[in-house]
């Protein structure tokens, strides 16, 4: 009998697994490791009828409207029509919950990883964790493709964000603490929702950073820098996990069986599930059949189908020629049990069986006070002071006047990035609750202070401070890959008009990764990086006015040469190097 040390089923669960997997047909099997877009979906009584194994939404998949309570309706009819199939297998519903429960209108929006990685704060990412996976059982979902334990070498990647650090190590403290606050850790009896570590493996290595492209190393470097974090993430006993659509020297993740499944689930004694990515199995193989052949053999569990009934490649397709392999023997039954036994196992790990509903008293926490709390105080310690020339920071809540500049002073779009409510994120108000640091900073300093604000320096000229806001426009996945990390003529244009003024000038940056600062660096006499911060622009205000300390610090290399952007290569002569981060006193109010 096979015996579990991570997934730790009683023998009376495990009993409970083989049995199910006794009753059920090839189809229903099949079914199990199926994983459908809600927008693929076309009839959603398709997961009673075919025993689906999971729904997701994916970035751009919303219910009918985008409120919880519609989010809450529609996850619970798609579980009723599961308990509905024949052995009423409950469902797996997943979502891309990676900064908060993000695509949900009002969910508290935290920093991307990237400002994480800067809190170096293990117990505040979990904390974050817990809050997510509480916004999102409220929403009656229990999955969240979350952490990414991409270990993003060059900045010019659209992913770098979504990374916590170019250092394996931090990566892999920090995606640990996350998985222990979405699951619960390692040993309790039940999970409180599933984690899904991503994107294995490599997907932070690729050459000159293009998205789902080749990571080209040798062995141990992959294992050192790529592989480790996975080590803490399956010790932390993460349930499930997402391949990369990268490939490793020339072979794609999906097809890589050496990786999926001699290493990860051999060695690494990984005993949850691997889903494979959108529509990742596709790039294995012009010809579909042969692509999910090569994914379920290379051990791929579980596979994400976003196209529609109508369109090549959607799950009917799917479902019949996975059969067809199966019953030609190209595909071994022992692997598709084994498959299903890992996604069972997880389901039962979940306590879905027993309670595959949450709790709908939940619904009234998402984008609760105290989650936003949590979530300031991560902007609070993610913000990275690079310079503060003649003690210009913390600046005075008793100024007689501070002038805001730049669209991003007061755009919350801006503040939260790619991966908010849409896939790519927007500028402007995309959610419904949250601060700007224009708001912020209106409601932090004293009476007597005027604020004044405009996207130029219109009305500005002749305050006791300026503060310019930078940002990089939101962006995700391979739509935010650049080749130059220079910030624009426009915002240079900013930063050194605000400087000629000759008012001392705060600069501000909101960033996925760090970019080339050229002159705004000079004309500046103070510099924060914010990365992508998220609803909560108070942690910002706390910050400036010396409410909190500086305490973050880079977790990336800085670069300072457009000709060597990689980690490896651009910390031999860093702009700052990682771990760099200055400070100041907190001031009494
Ligand atoms: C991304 C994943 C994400 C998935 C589902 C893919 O395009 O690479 O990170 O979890 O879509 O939205
Ligand atoms: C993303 C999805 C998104 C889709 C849009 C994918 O690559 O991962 O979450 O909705 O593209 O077409």
């Amino acid at each position: 009998m096979v015996c579990l040390a991570v997934s730790g089923l009683a023998a009376g669960e495990e009993k409970r697994v083989e049995d199910l997997l006794r009753q059920m047909t090839l189809q229903e099997k099949l079914g199990q490791m199926t994983q459908v877009d809600l927008g693929a979906l076309k009839d959603r009584t398709d997961i009673a009828r075919l025993g689906l194994g999971s729904v997701l939404c994916g970035g751009n998949t919303d219910p009918e409207n985008n409120e919880p309570a519609t989010w809450r309706r529609t996850v619970v009819q798609c579980q009723q029509l599961a308990l509905q199939s024949r052995l009423g297998i409950p469902l797996l519903f997943g979502v891309d919950a990676v900064h908060g429960h993000n695509n949900v209108l009002g969910a508290v929006i935290f920093p991307h990883q990237i400002g994480l990685g800067a809190t170096r704060n293990p117990r505040l990412v979990e904390e974050t964790a817990r809050v997510t996976a509480r916004e999102m059982l409220a929403t009656g979902i229990h999955w969240a493709f979350a952490p990414c334990l991409a270990v993003a070498q060059d900045p010019r990647w659209g992913r770098t964000y979504e990374s916590y650090s170019d250092d394996p190590e931090l990566v892999g403290q920090l995606g640990a603490a996350a998985v222990r606050g979405l699951q619960g850790g390692a040993r309790v009896r039940t999970w409180r929702a599933l984690a899904c570590a991503k994107h294995y493996l490599g997907d932070g290595g690729t050459t000159e950073g293009v998205d789902q492209g080749n990571t080209e190393c040798d062995e141990a470097t992959l294992r050192r820098v790529h592989l480790a974090p996975y080590r803490e993430a399956i010790r932390a006993g993460v349930g499930s996990l997402m391949a990369s659509y990268s490939s490793w020297n020339g072979v794609k993740l999906h097809g890589h069986r050496y990786l999926l499944t001699d290493v990860l689930k051999g060695e690494l004694g990984f005993e949850g599930f691997v889903v494979s990515d959108w529509a990742a199995i596709d790039q294995l193989s012009p010809n579909y059949k042969e692509a999910i052949e090569r994914a379920i053999t290379a051990g791929v569990d579980m596979v994400m189908i976003p196209n529609g009934p109508g369109q090549p490649n959607n799950y009917l397709e799917f479902l019949r020629l996975l059969a067809e392999l199966v019953n030609e023997g190209r595909v071994a039954e022992s692997r598709i049990d084994d498959a299903v036994r890992r996604i069972l196992r997880t389901k039962v790990r979940l306590g879905l069986f027993e309670r595959p509903m949450t709790p709908e008293g939940l619904l009234s926490r998402v984008g609760a006070p105290e989650h936003r709390a949590v979530a300031r105080q991560c902007v609070r310690e993610s913000l990275v002071l690079l310079k503060n020339e003649r003690g210009l920071l913390p600046l005075s809540k008793r100024a007689r006047h501070i002038h805001l500049v730049g669209q991003a002073a007061d755009d919350l779009g801006l503040q939260c990035g790619g991966w908010t409510i849409s896939w790519q994120g927007s500028t402007g108000a995309v959610t419904r609750a949250g601060t700007t640091l224009l708001q912020a900073v209106r409601s932090t300093v004293g009476p007597r202070t005027r604020v004044t604000y405009s996207r130029d320096l219109a009305g500005g000229t002749a305050a006791d401070v300026i503060v310019v806001v930078l940002a990089e426009p939101p962006y995700a996945e391979m739509m935010g890959d650049r080749k130059d990390l220079s910030l624009s003529a426009e915002q240079l244009g900013l930063v050194r008009e605000a400087r000629a003024s000759g008012r001392p000038v705060v600069t501000v940056l909101y960033s996925g990764r760090p970019l080339l600062l050229g002159s705004a660096w000079e004309d500046s006499d103070a510099f924060v990086a914010a990365w992508l911060p998220g609803t909560e622009g108070q942690g910002i205000a706390d910050v400036l006015f010396g409410d909190a300390r500086p305490t973050g610090r880079l977790p990336r290399v800085w670069p300072k040469d457009p000709r060597h952007l990689r980690s490896s290569e651009a910390a031999a002569d860093p702009m700052f190097p990682r771990g760099f981060g200055l400070t100041y006193r907190t001031r009494g109010r």
